[in-house]
């Protein structure tokens, strides 16, 4: 039986980090790898597929813009095109969930696309990102895999992209779904397939990687936090913000007051917690972010305005 024909994209990340110093685990260059060099660091990786693999862009991933999922978001719908039965995406964990969520709203496929990371570069002792590497490979490869959408694999985890998130800052296990839980196990090259992502999602959505991206802005409220920052948005020619709430998406009196004020002015505004899970619904006459981060609230609400979409709170309560 011919092997699935599956191309890796490599953006950089610390999955392509390189240190001089073996111990080095946060002193170290994002994207010192290439492409050929990851791969070669995986045994067994052209037993699980027919691997074509090419370097897309070498960057830290906390320089990723709207711009570069956009051409990323291009590169790999052109490979699904030209008859790949999946795409690998090596990323850096630390905006991975962004472009994972965009990814999943945008692309027009039902075949797997996977983003894979690591939290320790490649030279590290007990280094995660080959492992994790073949069990993308592994994932992708899966004839169960398609129709879930753009999918995350670290530290054997399958992640939806909408739910996945960095909820730590070093250890191998940084990323979880608080809300939703894993959709998978992959594990001594078996997959354990445990869900579907619930929301419409890629071929089932009306974006594109065309859809225009206008800038979204994120604040976030805290004890004694100043108005004039969330007033001052008005003036920097962004469309929407994303208000990163305590609790359940709140504000104090002040800042509900400049909240308001924006949206009066033109500015969308989406209420989001800055707790880390929770669902936040519309209050006040301001759409709630659901169960979204306030990173992944500002994807779709770029996403949403950039469609022309009048029903912000619908866009959300449907992706
Ligand atoms: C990055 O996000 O590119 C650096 C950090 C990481 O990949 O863990």
């Amino acid at each position: 039986m011919s092997l699935p024909r599956l191309c890796i994209v490599a953006t950089g990340g610390t999955i392509a980090g390189a240190s001089a110093r073996p111990q080095a685990t946060m002193a170290y260059a994002a994207g010192a790898l290439d492409v050929a060099e990851l791969c070669a660091s995986v045994p067994g990786l052209d037993e699980v597929a027919d691997i074509r693999a090419e370097q897309f862009a070498a960057i830290d991933s906390k320089n990723a813009t709207p711009a570069f999922w956009q051409s990323l978001a291009g590169r790999v719908q052109s490979l699904l095109d030209a008859g790949a039965d999946g795409v690998i995406v090596t990323h850096g964990t630390d905006t991975l969930e962004e472009s994972a969520y965009y990814l999943h709203l945008v692309l027009k496929t039902d075949r797997p696309v996977v983003l894979v990371g690591a939290m320790r570069p490649a030279t590290a002792l007990s280094s995660d990102g080959p492992l994790n590497l073949l069990d993308a490979a592994t994932v992708a490869a899966h004839p169960q895999a398609a129709g879930r959408g753009v999918l995350v694999v670290l530290n054997h985890q399958i992640l939806g992209a909408r739910d996945a998130s960095k909820t730590n800052a070093n250890r191998p296990d940084a990323f979880a779904s608080p809300n939703a839980g894993a959709l998978g196990w992959v594990q001594d090259g078996r997959v354990a397939w445990m869900g579907r992502p619930e929301r419409p999602h890629t071929s089932a959505t009306p974006f594109t990687a065309a859809t225009p991206l206008p800038p979204v802005e994120v604040l976030a409220g805290y004890a004694g936090g100043s108005a004039a920052l969330i007033r001052a948005v008005g003036s920097t020619g962004a469309r929407g913000l994303v208000w990163a709430g305590t609790g359940n998406g709140s504000a104090s009196a002040d800042a509900q007051e400049a909240l308001d004020g924006l949206e009066r002015g033109g500015v969308a505004v989406v209420r989001a917690t800055r707790t880390g899970s929770g669902c936040v619904a519309a209050s006040g006459g301001l759409p709630g972010a659901g169960t979204l981060s306030p990173w992944k609230a500002r994807v779709l609400l770029m996403l949403a305005l950039g469609a022309g979409m009048d029903d912000i709170q619908g866009a959300f309560d449907t992706y």
